[in-house]
């Protein structure tokens, strides 16, 4: 399986002024622990990392730290996830016909999940790992005004991984540019060119490292596991 990291964001909501993923959690980066889970991964053979340009130097000394033993490609990103992404898909080898896409932040998936995911593309076209809402979600209006409940048994909170056919991922990127639709992840592409995606049973620790306080409960769940190793 190939897989596309979408590193190219910065650290504006962890306040920092430099790439979050750069930050160091139990002695070693975001973008390292991300990496390692990678290259535990069963299924994954080849690694392509979105990035800014201005981050490969230090993107790469933490490949070469790691001597990771999958090859890594570093693909120039773009000013969102959506341009990052499809930036990463064009330059997928030919031989992709399926793509995993992992954030660079969410650096507490494990192995297991992202073998789980390449698995679950044997028989769908598109796929999410996604956990079930343990909170009730509220819609509210621009003054804070409670608009809707939804039924909680219904809300799944997305994640990544995320895998699809590399073909039709292509096209509904393609279709995103000419209707200018933005999304935040890739499974709302497939959705809105009305392809089916299905749900894989995440990670409750698989959180997306976004603001200081994440990195205080990565750091603990990162030291409760070297703990059983
Ligand atoms: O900002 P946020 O944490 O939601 O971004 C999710 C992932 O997308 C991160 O791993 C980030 O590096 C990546 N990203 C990107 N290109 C951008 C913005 C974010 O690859 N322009």
């Amino acid at each position: 399986m190939h897989l596309l990291i979408p590193a190219a964001g910065s650290g504006r909501r962890m306040g920092s002024d430099r790439n979050k993923l750069l930050l160091p959690v139990q002695g070693k980066s975001i973008f390292a622990w991300t990496l390692l889970a990678v290259e535990a991964a069963k299924t994954i053979e080849w690694i392509g990392v979105v990035g800014q340009p201005h981050d490969f130097e230090d993107f790469r000394a933490i490949v070469a730290e790691l001597a990771l033993t999958k090859p890594v490609v570093f693909i120039p990103g773009g000013k969102t996830r959506q341009e990052s992404v499809y930036e990463g898909l064009k330059a997928l080898p030919e031989v992709a016909s399926h793509v995993l896409i992992h954030d660079g932040a969410r650096c507490l998936a494990t192995a297991d999940l992202l073998d789980r995911c390449t698995a679950s593309l044997e028989t769908v076209d598109g796929m999410i790992a996604a956990i079930s809402v343990k909170d009730t979600i509220k819609v509210v209006d621009s003054d804070l005004m409670i608009q809707d409940t939804p039924d909680r048994s219904n809300l799944w909170a997305a994640q990544t991984p995320q895998g699809f056919r590399v073909d039709l991922l292509k096209q509904c990127h393609a279709e995103a540019v000419l209707k200018g639709w933005e999304v935040t992840d890739d499974a709302a592409l497939f959705e809105k060119c009305g392809l089916p995606v299905k749900i894989v049973p995440g990670e409750e620790t698989n959180l997306k490292v976004t603001t200081p306080v994440d990195m205080t409960i990565a750091a603990f769940i990162l030291g409760d596991r070297s703990a059983l190793l």
